[in-house]
């Protein structure tokens, strides 16, 4: 076994010590230690990753990305990541065009458009992949039913991944985590993290944000969230979140005022997203609500602008921050890459 070989295997082993789960839902399920271990492993992947590519260290698994969704990110990211890992990665595009469009209701009786239900589907695809990462948005922003990632936690009978759900995305999550660490030098802990919604002309669901937090109480950050009155972010996943902040020494602080928020921060991340109010509603509201697009001003005292992209230019961020020195936007997003090996390695390595 060669130096690097062995170095992986005792990374992927710190992390088996915190964490022995196969389900990858709102990100919460490493802890902290195995979430910390989780990033050292993706340190180590990202350093060495060309000469990974060559080892072949994951040579005849399969795993299979089911898109529900668009993507081109998590796509291409996750089918790098199993590449470079020696696994084939199967994409299969769910739904019309693609598989048989699938029901998840139990019970049912199955004389309308869905052909085939997920109980035969989870275990099929289990039978051919040794991970299944699924992609299924809401409908809306308020829709908190995230019945099609959970119903593949349920039948799947190998490891699963979310690759983005209605209140979790948990890949971009631990990268954005890795980004934040890289920023402080190693660590974000103690550092003041800034999260502001941005105008958005769709409801987007609160996935990502929720996941910025996750990421940012886990890292025992300083986070400052900003949102304008009626974009509070999800109760329930909130009090989750927080209650991890006694084990990290995070701090959670909730402001109407972006700037105050922005000052000072190691970084400032931008995210739209939406309420239970309807589009009109949505639409009137941010007509009124001032200036919350990001913009050099909002960042003079900030050192990185983060964002999981895509991103509306000028609506979310201005051109001048967005191609400014101060954009961590590539990195972040390369970062994807590194996170999802590291769960495929500790699962399959
Ligand atoms: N950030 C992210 O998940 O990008 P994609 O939607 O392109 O995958």
């Amino acid at each position: 076994m060669s130096t690097l070989e062995s170095r992986l295997h005792t990374a992927v082993g710190k992390v088996r010590e915190h964490w022995r789960g196969t389900r990858f839902i709102d990100g919460l399920e490493p802890g902290v230690e195995g979430t910390e271990a989780l990033l050292e492993l993706a340190r180590l992947y990202r350093a060495y990753k060309l000469e990974i590519g060559r080892l072949g260290l994951l040579k005849g698994r399969a795993v299979a990305g089911l898109f529900f969704d668009p993507s081109l990110r998590t796509h291409t990211s996750m089918e790098a990541a199993t590449g470079r890992c020696g696994a084939q990665f199967i994409h299969l595009k769910a739904g019309q065009g693609g598989t048989w469009t699938m029901e998840f209701e139990d019970g049912v009786v199955m004389n309308g458009a869905a052909q085939e239900h997920v109980r035969e589907a989870a275990p099929v695809l289990s039978s051919y992949a040794d991970v299944l990462a699924v992609r299924a948005f809401p409908h809306h922003p308020a829709d908190r039913d995230e019945k099609v990632i959970r119903a593949f936690g349920r039948y799947a009978m190998g490891p699963v991944m979310n690759l983005e759900s209605a209140l979790s995305h948990p890949c971009q999550g631990l990268a954005d985590g890795l980004t934040l660490a890289d920023l402080g030098g190693g660590s974000f802990k103690g550092r003041k993290v800034c999260l502001t919604w941005a105008p958005h002309p769709r409801q987007l669901p609160q996935a990502v944000p929720l996941s910025v937090v996750r990421a940012a109480i886990m890292g025992g950050a300083d986070l400052h969230l900003a949102c304008p009155e009626g974009y509070d972010l999800d109760e329930e996943e909130m009090e989750r979140a927080t209650s991890f902040c006694p084990y990290t020494g995070a701090k959670l602080t909730v402001t109407r005022d972006p700037d105050a928020a922005a000052d000072g921060a190691l970084a400032v991340y931008a995210k739209g997203w939406g309420s239970a109010m309807s589009l009109e509603e949505h639409t009137a509201r941010v007509a009124t609500l001032g200036n919350w697009t990001v913009g050099t001003e909002r960042m003079r005292n900030a050192t990185a602008f983060m964002h999981c992209l895509p991103v509306r230019r000028n609506v979310i961020v201005t051109d001048a921050v967005l191609d400014g020195p101060k954009s961590r936007v590539i990195p972040q997003a390369a970062n994807r890459e590194p996170v999802q090996a590291a769960l495929l390695l500790t699962w399959l390595l």
